[in-house]
């Protein structure tokens, strides 16, 4: 399975995919920002990189435009947002529809947007963690693919809780995209997205405090 990777800092998803020694290629890493510090470690592991500066473009139609066009010069199978931090236009979602995933540090539906760990911390919830959607036009919505869960502490910050759920994140995009590469996720008729394969996991209900 041929894979687009779209980064804009850190990546350290990205860098997790990369080591994870999927059954997939990885065409190229593209980043919407020259600094973007994912580069450099994609490049030296041998991953080709582009960079489309989204400051370089008037316009979202414009700069999605350029980045679909870089994106088709590898005619990826499956396009991978890790920290991605622009929002697309429709037209680009509709073009990737049913091969664009994202990762989202929350348990969607809960908290969509920005400062997701600050959020659930005043939100007082229990169990928190990081979701691996379908992209759809909607921000932060679209079928879910995977999720998982981490306890918040009583003595969590924000930073705490962010590490917490971002160890998970490093565990769980690299098996979705596994999963992917096998053809075991599937889709019913109503949309939502299963597992094949999976095993029966309802008796290990997570609860949070565990008491
Ligand atoms: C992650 O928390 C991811 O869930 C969110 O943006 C962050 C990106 O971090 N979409 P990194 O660039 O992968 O380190």
């Amino acid at each position: 399975m041929k894979v687009v990777l779209l980064i804009s800092g850190r990546g350290s998803n990205m860098q997790a995919l990369l080591e994870a020694d999927l059954p997939v290629e990885f065409a190229c890493v593209i980043s919407n920002r020259p600094d973007a510090a994912g580069l450099a470690f994609a490049a030296a592991r041998g991953v080709p990189t582009a960079v489309v500066d989204h400051k370089a473009h008037v316009g979202r139609e414009a700069f999605d435009a350029a980045l679909a066009a870089e994106i088709d010069r590898h005619a990826p199978e499956l396009v991978i947002l890790a920290g991605f931090m622009r929002v697309l236009t429709d037209a680009f979602v509709r073009r990737y529809e049913g091969r664009l995933i994202n990762i989202h540090p929350a348990l969607l539906p809960a908290f969509p947007g920005l400062h997701t760990h600050e959020r659930a911390l005043a939100a007082g919830v229990k169990l928190h963690g990081c979701t691996v959607h379908y992209v759809v036009p909607e921000v932060d919505a679209g079928p879910i693919v995977a999720q998982a869960a981490v306890p918040v502490l009583a003595d969590d910050t924000p930073a705490r809780l962010a590490a917490r759920v971002l160890a998970q994140e490093h565990r769980l995009y690299p098996q979705v995209v596994r999963w992917l590469a096998e053809g075991r996720v599937q889709r019913r008729t109503d949309g939502v997205i299963t597992l094949a394969g999976a095993p029966d996991i309802a008796s290990l209900a997570l609860a949070s405090p565990a008491g």
